[in-house]
């Protein structure tokens, strides 16, 4: 979503300067909602104080007012700049409660009161607090800026509504509440502490019942504070546990894997060194990928979203190699969306030579050696950037080597049927995989005689001493024969 301000008169609400607005805005209401009730059951609801920041209040509400009728909206990902659609949809959606949070309702009130109830008009300040339902609205459009963890979020909000119910109640308590300390010069706590400790041992259901209702109007008070605070202890409980087991999703899914694992590795009794090794590979992916499969991801998405987001973790593979270095964009495309992510762990036979070859593959991290059937002879080692297995692809015969990894291999592999279209869409690319594969051929080949031409001289040898051993052995029993 772009953060440009489309056009000159119309803010885009996810600007910058739209955002740090709300902001102001948002920090102005917390403060409405915790001073104008504390000031009203403190009885400093008369002083200059007050009156300056409740005007203070109710302009800075009414310009964002102003700001509202001139702020866009996206109505399903397109962003409405027409001036009637935007003047539209504020009134039909949250302009009733902007109006009501800067009515004068309290001043015009008290035409209406007599003069003994004159002192509640301030009562009708708290209408001020409506705009609190905004609070989601804004912290929304803050975390799409920000990008900042769903569940650090949710948690924030949670404690936020926590904080403020607790105030709201304990204003409301203030409010009914004939507090004896108050002719008790001992209980010097200010008594808004006193209300706020009451209604958190009464929230929390902890209940140490050293503040107690006298009155009727505190008796009935109390119960539905009671009955408020036996909802809000389950739903509180319910939220932080789900919101804890989201902090880390990734995390909390591989510990439940790993779980299941290491149960079904005990039922089935795997031997203890197998069980190191999948362990292991699990630590691995982990470190590597934070247990993401990136296939799973990548699934879900449309194809065109696919390809950009394929394209973006598959570039550092493209970078490594160096046979894609230079090659036009459309070949890297083709290869990339068609390379998949595997892991093997250090012994691993990633190829075994005779057998027939339906991949290739390239290597992202990671050591393997090219070696003998047998794994006596090493011929090559590969590292970053490399690439085998293409000779049975390419000539259609079996693996001419085994490959084994030496350590932890990130590779990705390409199969057959990609790699035969490539070869054929992109000549250059096919000439200079020949080039390779021709080489490598020749280059084993050459030790696999070198190797044999050392075997049959070593065996000729000991053919030779074994004959000699022979010679001398029919002589010095033909000597032997002669003296007896
Ligand atoms: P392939 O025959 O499909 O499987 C074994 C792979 O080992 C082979 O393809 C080559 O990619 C690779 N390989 C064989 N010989 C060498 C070599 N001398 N140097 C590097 N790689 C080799």
């Amino acid at each position: 979503m772009s953060s440009i301000t489309i056009s000159q008169k119309i803010i885009n609400p996810n600007s910058r300067k739209k955002v740090v607005w709300d902001v102001l805005v948002l920090v102005l209401t917390i403060f409405a909602t915790v001073y104008i009730p504390f000031a009203i059951v403190s009885g400093i609801s008369g002083s200059k104080l007050f009156q300056v920041l409740n005007l203070l209040i109710s302009i800075i509400f009414f310009l964002d007012i102003l700001v509202e009728f001139r702020t866009g909206f996206y109505e399903q990902r397109e962003f409405i700049t027409g001036k009637n659609r935007i003047i539209k949809n504020y009134l039909k959606h949250r302009f009733a409660l902007d109006l009501i949070a800067i009515l004068p309702i309290a001043s015009i009130s008290t035409l209406f009161l007599s003069y003994e109830n004159r002192h509640f008009a301030v009562y009708f300040t708290l209408l001020r607090l409506v705009k609190l339902f905004r609070v989601k609205k804004t912290i929304s459009r803050i975390r799409n800026n920000k990008h900042i963890n769903p569940s650090f979020i949710r948690m924030g909000l949670l404690s936020f509504w926590i904080l403020i119910s607790a105030h709201l109640i304990s204003c409301a308590w203030m409010a009914v509440w004939d507090d004896p300390a108050l002719l008790n010069p001992i209980n010097a706590a200010h008594p808004y502490l006193r209300a706020f400790y009451w209604t958190m041992t009464t929230l929390t259901t902890i209940g140490y019942g050293d503040i107690t209702p006298n009155t009727s109007l505190e008796t009935l008070f109390v119960i539905i504070v009671e009955l408020i605070g036996a909802g809000m202890y389950g739903f509180i409980i319910g939220n932080i546990a789900n919101i804890i087991a989201n902090i880390d999703v990734a995390k909390s899914q591989y510990q439940e894997k790993m779980e299941k694992v290491t149960t079904f590795l005990r039922y089935k009794n795997i031997p203890l060194d197998l069980k190191t090794k999948i362990i292991d590979y699990y630590d691995y992916l982990w470190e590597s990928r934070r247990g993401y499969n990136e296939a799973s991801i990548l699934e879900d998405l449309p194809k065109p979203l696919q390809t950009s987001v394929a394209l973006f973790l598959n570039q550092s593979i493209i970078q490594k190699v160096p046979i894609f270095q230079g090659a036009s964009e459309e070949f890297i495309k083709e290869i990339i969306l068609n390379l998949k992510p595997v892991v093997f762990t250090p012994g691993d036979y990633i190829v075994v030579k005779g057998e027939i070859g339906y991949e290739m593959y390239f290597i992202s991290k990671g050591l393997v050696d090219v070696v003998s059937e047998d794994d006596s002879l090493v011929y090559a080692t590969l590292g970053t950037g490399s690439f085998f297995g293409e000779i049975a692809l390419l000539l259609s015969v079996p693996r001419n080597a085994s490959i084994k990894a030496r350590e932890y291999c990130d590779c990705y592999s390409l199969d057959k049927e990609t790699f035969e279209r490539v070869l054929i869409r992109f000549p250059r690319f096919a000439k200079r995989i020949r080039e390779m594969a021709e080489k490598r051929q020749e280059e084993t080949a050459q030790k696999q005689s070198k190797r044999k031409e050392v075997a049959e001289k070593l065996r000729n040898k000991a053919e030779e001493e074994n004959k000699t051993e022979d010679d001398n052995t029919t002589e010095e029993e033909d000597k032997e024969k002669e003296t007896e």
